[in-house]
């Protein structure tokens, strides 16, 4: 009885060296050459109109920012609430800020150094163009300003479209149409304190010269790297003319 017990004790330990299980199977490995198909690839390439799951897009208006008649849409398609406009607040100071600005009036880190100047979003112009056109300028871009399609996935496009609402709002807002108590707060022209007329002051909605001349030096260079200090330094002075 012991030696037969060895024995299916042998047999079995044999028999798990032999490798008879799915290692062995016939298969393609990654990136391989395949004689099998007439392109020689073992990668096969999608079946035309192969969706991701996920990804299938049916929401027109979400996605396009048009309505099913091809025109601009002129309401969010997404519902607005304070979450999304705070959303939209932070995406907007990462990716619209450098250029438009804070306030969004156009004057931005990058077009204070020389980069073309958009238009303030607080022209008339800009105040009653609809939602959807704002979702065409990101997703596609626009003139001299690149898409940002890659960088702003399509619900941050909506959220920060509604924090540009807002901030049109901010500069722009009926004073009747405020609650009582926040009117009641409201300054009469002319009267403004000393600290609201520095907050005022703080952000210009027009350019003036001194914002593009008063920027602050850039941070010394170190010693020893081409063009630190002295001449070929970056000075306010020799930047490029603007135009
Ligand atoms: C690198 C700078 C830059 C960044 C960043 C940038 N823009 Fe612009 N934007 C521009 C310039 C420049 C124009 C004017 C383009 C022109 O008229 O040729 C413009 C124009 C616009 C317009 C006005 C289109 C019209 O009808 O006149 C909108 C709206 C706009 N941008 C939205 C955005 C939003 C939203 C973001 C962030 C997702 C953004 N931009 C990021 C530079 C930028």
């Amino acid at each position: 009885m012991k030696r037969l017990g060895l024995l299916i004790a042998v047999c079995g330990f044999l028999s798990g060296c032999s490798r008879l299980d799915m290692q062995d199977q016939p298969k393609y490995k990654y990136q391989r050459p395949s004689e099998f198909f007439a392109d020689g690839r073992t990668g096969r390439p999608e079946v035309e109109g192969t969706i991701a799951r996920g990804n299938l897009e049916e929401d027109v208006a979400l996605y396009t920012g048009k309505d099913e008649k091809g025109a601009d849409l002129e309401a969010l398609p997404i519902p607005v609430d304070k979450a999304l406009i705070e959303r939209g607040q932070v995406r907007y100071d990462i990716y619209c800020a450098p250029c438009h600005g804070r306030v969004g009036n156009g004057l931005g880190m990058i077009v204070r150094r020389g980069f073309k100047q958009p238009p303030s979003y607080h022209i008339d112009r800009l105040r009653s163009a609809p939602v959807g056109h704002y979702y065409e300028v990101i997703t596609n871009g626009y003139g001299a300003m690149l898409n940002y399609s890659a960088q702003v996935p399509v619900r941050d496009r909506w959220a920060i479209i509604a924090y540009i609402r807002a901030l049109q709002l901010s500069q722009n807002v009926n004073a009747n149409e405020l609650a009582a108590d926040v009117r009641s707060k409201l300054p009469q022209p002319g009267q403004e304190s000393a600290e609201q007329k520095a907050a005022i002051k703080m952000q210009p909605l027009a350019p003036t010269d001194a914002d593009f001349t008063n920027f602050p030096a850039n941070p010394a260079t170190p010693a020893g790297v081409p063009g630190a200090a002295g001449a070929g330094a970056l000075k306010p002075s020799n930047q490029p003319e603007r135009k």
